[in-house]
């Protein structure tokens, strides 16, 4: 039986342009993830939307004035379009502001209401009083209490990565005025978080599975103990409380955010005609979820999240929370989007093909700590690995069959020992990378499918097929026929992290259907096979574009 995966992915706020560090702290290992699990055959569910709520988007409109919509649906089509030029791949990828996700953010609150997982309880917040306003949220800056960072936000620190309210925070400053908020009562929604802290550490503890860091951060927030946390605000913009009486304030951003993964695997079972076919992701504990993240919202996943679904009832929590680390700029400078600096994505896709991209990119996934980006680094991934231990050997082998046999994959005769090595390496090669693959190792699954290319690499070079075409025809014809066959596989292997070229080779091999409907198998080319006139798949790229990277 196929395995069921639902891989979840961090709704990116809708009021900024993804830099490289989203994508490869988040949205391209999910993909790779995603596309890994289609190609075994195992039904796979990838979604996420545009979080379209809460202060990053009103305090973005407020400094344009205009309305939340307009900043939305500008930067959700520069989201959408980045994952098209990226070939991130989704089931569904949807937005906040629909009426499914409405209807469904409702549908939780009531029903947590109705458990007594959530109360009312009046709460001292922040108000401007020369706005006349309350100051929720991002609307506040000040000192960190934990860290004594000064330019901490009013929902987090981003120095030291704490979560908090906005009264919390020392020396608090309007950033609507400047004023020093004055203190007003506001009643407001709580998630009853105390009443869920011992189920959560029995559930988490457990978790061997888990990335360390993430499954020690999660137990050490357990074990500083839980508060109730307000779930409304007073502010305008967001999903309407479902209560009479509440029309002034709305819920929470985080807390119909997460809820994003339920409406949206409910929207894609809608708009492909088998509405209640979620479930089967969602209520079937044979269904593993997945949530790729960045380390900021650990907290809302594997705490939040997974307390809102327990107080539920009846719903998968997550199976696992691959959070990454960030990625840095070579100059040593903070990925940061609500900084306003970083490398765009989109900038980089005018310049550089997507599997180059991708590529590189996998190189520096932050899996275990912290990692640099760099423009130079690409360019020498891209020509000396991408070109030079993986391009040059498809390219290479390809030529020589058309070169001397006129482009027909020719007989092998009886394997020599090395032949029949390299065969055994490719074949053996689908389990070590599927493994890393399942594993969220994605670093080691593509060392170790170029592995398998440097072995051809060198096993080209022993047996020197254009040397011995001139005085052996058939040691020649055993080599290229071996080498293209390891060239098939390392096709496969790489396909989730490459997929535009790797799909351009497999033409050029004289497939006629797609890597996806042969799937993850090992298989030789049957000699006989007429090969298409190979495409060059890369480009090597002289020296950086200038100002492409500048943050
Ligand atoms: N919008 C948040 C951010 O960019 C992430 C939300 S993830 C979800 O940091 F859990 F809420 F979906
Ligand atoms: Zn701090």
């Amino acid at each position: 039986m196929p395995d069921r995966i639902l891989v979840c992915v961090a709704w990116p706020y809708a009021n900024y342009l993804l830099h490289v560090g989203h994508v490869a702290g988040a949205y391209l290992p999910a993909d790779i993830f995603a596309r890994y699990h289609r190609l075994r055959g195992n039904e796979t569910v990838m979604v996420s939307g545009s979080d379209c709520h809460g202060t990053p988007i009103t305090v973005s409109a407020d400094k344009e004035g205009v309305e939340p919509r307009a900043i939305v649906d500008r930067y959700h089509a520069k989201i959408v379009e980045t994952w098209e030029r990226l070939g991130i791949q989704w089931e569904c990828y949807t937005t906040t502001l629909t009426e499914n996700h409405y209807a469904t953010t409702q549908e939780v609150f009531l029903k947590l209401l109705e458990k007594d997982y959530l109360y009312r309880r009046t709460q001292d917040q922040l108000y401007d009083p020369d706005a006349n306003r309350f100051l929720p949220d991002r609307y506040v800056e000040g000192t960190c209490p934990k860290c004594g960072y000064g330019e901490a936000r009013g929902d987090q620190c981003d120095n030291c990565g704490s979560q908090m309210d906005a009264i919390d925070l020392l020396n608090p400053r309007s950033r609507m005025t400047g004023a020093t908020p004055i203190v007003r009562e506001s009643e407001h929604y709580f998630l009853r978080l105390s009443a869920l802290e011992a189920g959560l550490k029995e559930w988490v503890a457990p978790k061997d599975h888990w990335r360390r860091n993430v499954q020690n951060f999660t137990l050490g927030m357990l074990n500083e103990g839980l508060i109730d946390r307000a779930i409304t605000r007073d502010i305008a913009w967001g999903v309407p409380v479902p209560v009479e009486g509440w029309d002034e304030k709305r819920i929470y951003v985080w807390f119909d955010a997460v809820i994003g993964y339920l409406s949206a695997t409910r929207e894609w079972a809608q708009r492909k005609g088998e509405p209640e076919d979620w479930r089967r992701f969602w209520e079937d504990p044979n269904a593993r979820s997945y949530y790729f993240i960045g380390k900021d919202n650990i907290p809302f996943h594997t705490v939040i999240w997974p307390a809102m679904l327990m107080g539920y009832g009846g719903l998968n929590l997550p199976y696992d929370v691959p959070a990454n680390q960030y990625v840095n700029m070579a100059s040593g400078a903070k990925q940061s989007k609500s900084a306003g600096t970083g490398t765009w994505v989109l900038n980089l896709l005018d310049v550089y093909a997507p599997d180059t991209l991708r590529f590189y990119l996998t190189s520096i996934f932050p899996e275990t700590s912290d990692s640099v980006f760099s423009e130079d680094d690409l360019i020498r991934a891209n020509n000396d690995v991408l070109i030079g231990t993986w391009g040059n050997l498809a390219n290479r082998v390809i030529s020589m069959i058309h070169r001397n046999f006129e482009g027909v994959v020719p007989e092998s005769g009886e394997l020599a020992p090395e032949s029949s090595a390299l065969l055994a390496d490719a074949a053996a090669a689908f389990g070590t990378v599927a493994s890393e693959f399942e594993a969220c190792h994605f670093r080691n699954a593509v060392q170790e499918a170029l592995r398998v290319a440097q072995a051809a690499n060198r096993y080209l070079d022993e047996r020197a097929p254009w040397k011995a075409v001139k005085t052996d025809r058939a040691h020649a014809a055993q080599t290229l026929a071996t080498a293209l066959s390891a060239i098939n596989a390392i096709k496969t292997l790489l396909h989730p992290v490459i997929p535009f070229t790797t799909a351009t080779l497999h033409e050029d091999l004289g497939f006629d259907d797609t890597i996806g409907e042969r799937g993850w198998v090992f298989e030789t080319i049957s000699p006989g096979t007429r090969l298409r006139p190979a495409r060059p798949l890369y480009t090597k790229i002289d020296t950086a574009p200038a100002g492409v990277a500048g943050a």
